[in-house]
């Protein structure tokens, strides 16, 4: 795993904990979208889009300029959209995800009843990605959605910028034990 190993467990706890989400953020998101990524993003959950806005303003702080990346710290879990917000089917999700090989979980989404909402949850970034192509985002924004849990030798994007966008997801995580 590439993150470090704090970061699911505190990702659940923001899920169940269920963050209010202010309207004026939403707003903000909007506001960097288009809209047809404005589609997707209605599609997340609040909680997600709080983490996400979250993860966009902290990287906003060291890029105030860069629309880009700020987008692609909006949009990289968009692919959670298309799974489950149970926080117990994800945190079971991402156990099974230890013991299982990315093409078995991509068998998954095509089954059915358990097994498709795991795999649905465990391809969310490549599925993400898929949703932001056909959205006509920034070859950017579909790459991060797609890498942002890889190894940082495996990234196509440019290092630096994923290394804060990184840094921005792991800080957003651990905010919640202030
Ligand atoms: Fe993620
Ligand atoms: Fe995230």
């Amino acid at each position: 795993m590439r993150r470090s190993a704090l970061h699911l467990p505190l990702r659940f706890l923001e899920t169940v904990r269920k963050p209010k989400l202010q309207e004026v953020d939403d707003s903000w998101a909007h506001s960097k979208l288009s809209p047809s990524e404005i589609d997707l993003w209605a599609n997340l959950s609040s909680a997600d889009r709080h983490h996400c806005i979250s993860v966009a303003k902290n990287v906003e702080k060291s890029l105030p300029n860069d629309q880009v990346v700020i987008k692609a710290a909006l949009l990289h879990d968009i692919g959670k959209s298309e799974a489950s917000s149970s926080a117990l089917l994800r945190a079971f999700a991402t156990i099974i995800g230890f013991f299982i090989s990315k093409e078995l979980a991509h068998d998954w989404m095509n089954s059915r009843a358990l097994g498709r909402e795991v795999g649905q949850y465990l391809c969310y970034p490549s599925v993400g990605a898929e949703l932001l192509k056909l959205a006509g985002s920034d070859p950017f924004v579909c790459a991060w959605a797609n890498e942002h849990h890889f190894e940082q030798q495996n990234w196509t994007v440019d290092r630096n910028l994923g290394r804060i966008l990184e840094e921005a997801d792991e800080k957003t995580n651990w905010k919640l034990r202030l």
